[in-house]
């Protein structure tokens, strides 16, 4: 009798625990932003471009997809009223990450990626794209935002060409950067010469690692930019601020970072979601550098070759180019199954990583030459999640 009754207060707890146990799952499921839709993946649905009436919107929607400095999408594009053949591409000086990037060198790069991307959607539409870098001139470094507002970075312009299947196009809907892990096996010495290949003639140059004693330096390089990086918090304050918590910001910003981007998807996400969004603090301070840490050196542990590309000088104009071979790299990479994933912080110019920077320069880069993208590139073991994008009509200057 009285083990019977004992048994039924067991049951009782039990119960009441589990339910408190799925009660506080929905609660975090809910907070988390579970049931929302995510209007901030629309661009990368297939037909989200062919609602544009005009096709240079159209081009744009593509360009909008393709990788970008702290997905702050720094973009605007002016569409020539005069000439419907015709619009120009702006950066975006007030969506500058200023802390990581004083030189705006990522920004520059973010352009050109844009570009390869605008020229590749063209080809599909039948368009030719007739890319002009710096139409009216370059920057004024002194008042460099300034004239960001008032220089194009590009004018394109469109004249009728072949409609062609081009085999890049597919592949612009697929996530660029991907941090999760990679396979073992480093892309063979083929599919290294068909990357190489890409390089132009306009001074620009690619470099890849695959032997044992490269990974190791660049990975301790790798390692020590991260570990800076975590250690200033202006730089790292900067990135947490952009950080979307749940899926009610995403949809609001529809640009800079989420858990997505770590590799965390489906119920995991919702739930982790619903935490930071009950304890804010989580994604920021000391808990945020730790795992930015962790996770590059899980990165680094993991990773089969790294891949660099240079440029000759440094000027807007190469940091431009550079970002359409980034884009024409990660491209081509998809079709062979590569991906990629860029590791910014040893190239990056603020006070405290310089020496580093310096180093590394030094040991990657002939004189004169710099080094405007470093990543790594492999196989991956899971395929990337897409990451927020703004309505392409955002992107649209008066
Ligand atoms: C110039 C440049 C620098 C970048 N640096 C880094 C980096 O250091 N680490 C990283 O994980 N991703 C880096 N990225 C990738 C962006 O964070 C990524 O493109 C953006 O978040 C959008 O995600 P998606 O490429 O998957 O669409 C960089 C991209 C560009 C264009």
């Amino acid at each position: 009798m009285k083990c019977s009754s004992g048994k039924k207060t067991l049951f009782k707890i039990l119960t009441c625990a589990l339910g408190a146990g799925i009660s506080m799952m929905f609660l975090l499921f809910i907070l988390g932003g579970g049931f929302m839709k995510q209007t901030y993946l629309e661009p990368w649905n297939r037909d989200y471009a062919s609602h544009m009436a005009d096709p240079r919107v159209r081009l744009a929607a593509a360009g909008l997809l393709a990788a970008n400095n702290h997905n702050m999408q720094p973009w605007k594009v002016k569409l020539d009223q005069e000439d419907p053949m015709v619009f120009y591409l702006y950066a975006d000086g007030s969506r500058a990450t200023k802390e990581v990037d004083p030189l705006y060198r990522q920004l520059m790069i973010t352009q050109g990626t844009f570009l390869e991307y605008v020229k590749v959607a063209g080809e599909k539409e039948g368009f030719h794209t007739d890319i002009t870098i710096f139409p009216e001139g370059d920057y004024e470094e002194d008042s460099i935002l300034q004239s960001m507002d008032q220089k194009p970075v590009a004018r394109i312009l469109l004249s009728p060409g072949n409609m062609e299947e081009s085999p890049l196009y597919p592949e612009m809907f697929l996530a660029d950067t991907n941090r999760g892990n990679y396979k073992k096996e480093a892309p063979d010495p083929s599919q290294i010469s068909v990357l190489l290949n890409l390089s132009d003639e306009n001074g620009l140059s690619m470099k890849f690692y695959t032997d044992h004693d490269n990974l190791k330096k660049i990975g301790k390089y790798v390692m020590e930019g991260a570990e800076i990086e975590a250690g200033v918090t202006r730089v790292m304050d900067e990135s947490n601020a952009i950080f979307r918590t749940n899926e009610k910001e995403k949809n609001q910003y529809r640009f800079g970072y989420s858990l997505e981007g770590q590799g965390v998807s489906g119920l995991k996400k919702c739930m982790l979601q619903g935490i930071i969004t009950l304890f804010p603090t989580l994604k920021e301070g000391k808990g945020a550098s730790e795992n930015f840490i962790r996770y590059t050196k899980t990165a680094v542990t993991h990773t089969p070759s790294y891949a660099m590309i240079l440029s000759r000088d440094n000027s807007r104009t190469d940091q431009v180019r550079s970002g359409m071979l980034y884009s024409r790299l990660v491209l081509t990479g998809h079709t062979l199954d590569l991906t990629m994933q860029p590791l910014s912080q040893v190239l990056e110019e603020y006070p405290e990583m310089k020496q580093t920077y310096e180093n590394f320069n030094h040991e990657y880069a002939s004189r004169g030459q710099t080094v405007q993208m470093l990543l790594r590139i492999g196989k991956p073991v899971k395929p990337a999640p897409y990451s927020m994008r703004r309505d392409v009509l955002s992107l649209i200057k008066e």
